[in-house]
């Protein structure tokens, strides 16, 4: 296991126990925060428009769309509201993630077949709305019946999974700031998401994210939309508390 760890990080220094929450963004080198920054350069944009498509659409047969009672381009959406997610809702099953409450609208409010969680129109409708809370500061509740939840994400955070035995916060918390095969080390923080990724060249969401991670640490993934990737995205959230939304963030 030490061999293995020595041979992953390249540069092994004193670790760096940052408590402040830093963006992604932060860890950036110059052309790719600039091509965050603008809207015409930034390709998580077509998502962004493809949602706000969706979003306006009223199908044929239908006799609203997300507009008629969000307004035309969500303009009644609440951003403070998006900057709370996940929430703890007891009339929709408890903890309810951003991708959740919009299939929830999608299915009881307009009365569809819900999309499975990683469905591209469900990605594209979280990238949509979470862009019109583009700025707002991330503000996920902690106390209360948050409380419990996000110790059980905390756990999850920092257990080792694997064949290397490592745990996020490994990555995330003890080696932020250092090089992993070229690539430089953040916090790992989720205030950008659904976000582009041009090693990919696509937008993904938060939770097809963590399926990277777990595979590039060797360890088995859970379900995107699952109880542990939603606990994990709680905890991870509200680490990010005071952090700017940023969606959609590019990243390699
Ligand atoms: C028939 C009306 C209706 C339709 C259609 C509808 N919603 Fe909602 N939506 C609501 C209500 C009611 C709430 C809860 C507001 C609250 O809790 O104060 C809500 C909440 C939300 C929220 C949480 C943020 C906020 O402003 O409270 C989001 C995001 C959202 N809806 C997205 C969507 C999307 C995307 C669609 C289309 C797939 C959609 N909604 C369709 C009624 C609707
Ligand atoms: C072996 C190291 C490693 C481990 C362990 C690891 N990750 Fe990552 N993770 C990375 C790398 C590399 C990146 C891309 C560079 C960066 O932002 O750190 C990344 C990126 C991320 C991002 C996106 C950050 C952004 O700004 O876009 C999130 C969120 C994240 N990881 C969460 C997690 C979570 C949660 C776990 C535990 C399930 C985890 N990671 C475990 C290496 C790791």
């Amino acid at each position: 296991m030490t061999r293995l760890l020595a041979a992953l990080f390249v540069v092994l220094a004193a670790p760096a126990l940052n408590a402040e929450p830093i963006s992604g963004y932060e860890f950036l080198d110059e052309s790719t925060r600039a091509m965050q920054d603008d809207e015409f350069e930034n390709p998580g944009m077509v998502a962004v428009d493809r949602g706000r498509e969706l979003f306006n659409e009223q199908r044929e047969d239908e006799i609203a769309s997300c507009a008629t009672c969000h307004g035309e381009d969500g303009v009644d959406l609440n951003t403070e509201a998006i900057a709370q997610y996940p929430v703890f809702n007891p009339n929709i099953g408890g903890l309810l993630t951003l991708q959740e409450r919009i299939n929830h609208c999608y299915e009881i409010k307009l009365d569809r077949f819900p999309l499975v969680s990683g469905h591209a129109d469900l990605i594209a409708l979280e990238t949509f709305v979470r862009f019109t809370a583009r700025g707002e500061t991330v503000n996920v509740q902690t106390e209360g019946d948050m409380a419990p939840l996000i110790e059980q994400g905390k756990k999850l955070y920092e257990t080792r999974f694997g064949q290397i035995d490592m745990s996020c916060s490994h990555c995330h918390v003890q080696h932020q700031g250092q090089m992993l095969r070229g690539q430089k080390l953040s916090q790992g923080q989720a205030n950008g998401f659904p976000e582009y990724r041009l090693g990919k060249g696509r937008i993904t969401s938060l939770h097809q994210r963590l399926t990277e991670c777990f595979v590039s640490f060797r360890a088995e993934p859970f379900e995107p939309g699952s109880q542990e990737y939603k606990l994990i995205e709680l905890y991870v959230m509200s680490r990010g508390n005071g952090l700017k939304i940023e969606t959609p963030a590019v990243r390699f």
